[in-house]
């Protein structure tokens, strides 16, 4: 994504890997629709791409609206933008940054405090970024020479503001060693291991190998995967972890076949207010992602469909969460408390 002339470029990942095309918000409800239909996806992206909705808003609100109502229409914006995918945290965290920036700022003219939320919504933009960069660094190091990763959904530059989580520690990973592999889960119903995480790591050219949902428990049997590194949409304050549908399953398999389980994210996704993952809300959506893909239907259209796009994966099946602050062996609520407060080695 990148803000250019006062408006959010999206690159529209519902096209990849057929068509690479950009799609222009010049407001915060075409930010809204564009985060609820995947335009944008991925917690940390979600979360930016909100950011800048909050700004759009701001700058509408100095054209359209009565100067008494500027701050009732940007608090209404924030309100959607939180609500627009309920799963990830990163979207409250990002509008709630956003609304105490402007909060704490003491400014009162509505011209000064746009000028505020852009920049603010630049500068968590780049924050993402070395957050990124910074546990790639951590995360790679617990790679073993030659490994074979099994990722599931993706968690890469697309999911983020680049770089990636899971994807940014393969990334730094293969700069030292040239022999990994990565394994890539499809990812059904709506297929970003097919479709997003294979598109960026082949342009990269590290080698990646894409298989089907039911298939990794046959590698692991055959000793066929190393280790597994997922990202997260939220960690709840125990160290249990929701992400992409599908990622419990592979967790449990994991464990049963004695193969590290890790998970990447930025502390922007840790949600200390969450206090175990029973309390996550997990996203249902639509039925039709699940009786076929995009023109194509394969079951019958009056059949009853559960459609959950999250799961969550309890802390005791987590080996360590790798963070921007450091890597949490075992996660649990002392130990995360540890790291909030700073005082890990
Ligand atoms: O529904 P999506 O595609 O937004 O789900 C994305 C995931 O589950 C990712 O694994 C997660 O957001 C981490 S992205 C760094």
């Amino acid at each position: 994504m990148r803000w250019f002339e006062g408006c959010l470029e999206l690159l529209d990942q519902t096209k990849l890997p057929s068509e690479v095309a950009y799609v222009r918000c010049t407001t915060s409800d075409e930010v809204v629709s564009a985060i609820k239909s995947m335009v944008v996806r991925g917690a940390p992206a979600i979360g930016v791409a909100g950011a800048y909705g909050v700004a759009l808003a701001g700058i509408r609100a100095l054209n359209d609206v009565q100067e008494a109502d500027f701050y009732n229409f940007l608090n209404g914006a924030c309100e959607q933008i939180a609500a627009s995918r309920p799963t990830a945290v990163n979207l409250t965290w990002a509008v709630e940054r956003m609304r105490s920036a402007w909060s704490g700022s003491g400014l009162r003219e509505p011209r000064e405090v746009v000028d505020l939320l852009v920049s603010e919504a630049k500068r968590l933009h780049q924050s993402d970024f070395e957050s990124n960069k910074r546990l790639s660094r951590y995360g790679a190091k617990l790679v073993p020479k030659g490994a074979r990763i099994l990722t599931h959904c993706n968690a890469g530059a697309l999911a983020t503001t680049g770089h990636g989580t899971a994807l940014g520690v393969i990334r730094t990973a293969f700069e030292k060693d040239k022999t990994l592999h990565v394994i890539a889960d499809e990812t059904r119903p709506l297929l970003q291991g097919a479709r997003l995480t294979t598109w960026e790591l082949t342009i990269e050219g590290i080698p990646t190998t894409l298989i089907t949902d039911n298939m990794a428990g046959h590698l692991m049997a055959k000793s066929e995967i190393d280790l597994v590194l997922v990202g997260a949409d939220r960690v709840a304050a125990n160290g249990d972890v929701a992400n992409k549908i599908g990622t419990y399953m592979v967790a449990v398999l994991a464990a049963r076949h004695n193969i590290p389980f890790y998970v990447a994210c930025p502390w922007s996704s840790i949600d200390l207010k969450t206090v175990t993952g029973d309390a996550i809300i997990i996203e249902e959506r639509d039925a039709g992602e699940v009786l076929g893909y995009s023109s194509l239907r394969w079951a019958p259209d009056n059949v009853r469909v559960r459609n959950p796009a999250f799961d969550v994966t309890p802390a005791e099946l987590v080996t360590a969460i790798i963070t921007d602050r450091g890597v949490i062996d075992g996660p649990s609520t002392a130990s995360i408390r540890v790291f909030n407060q700073g005082v890990h080695t």
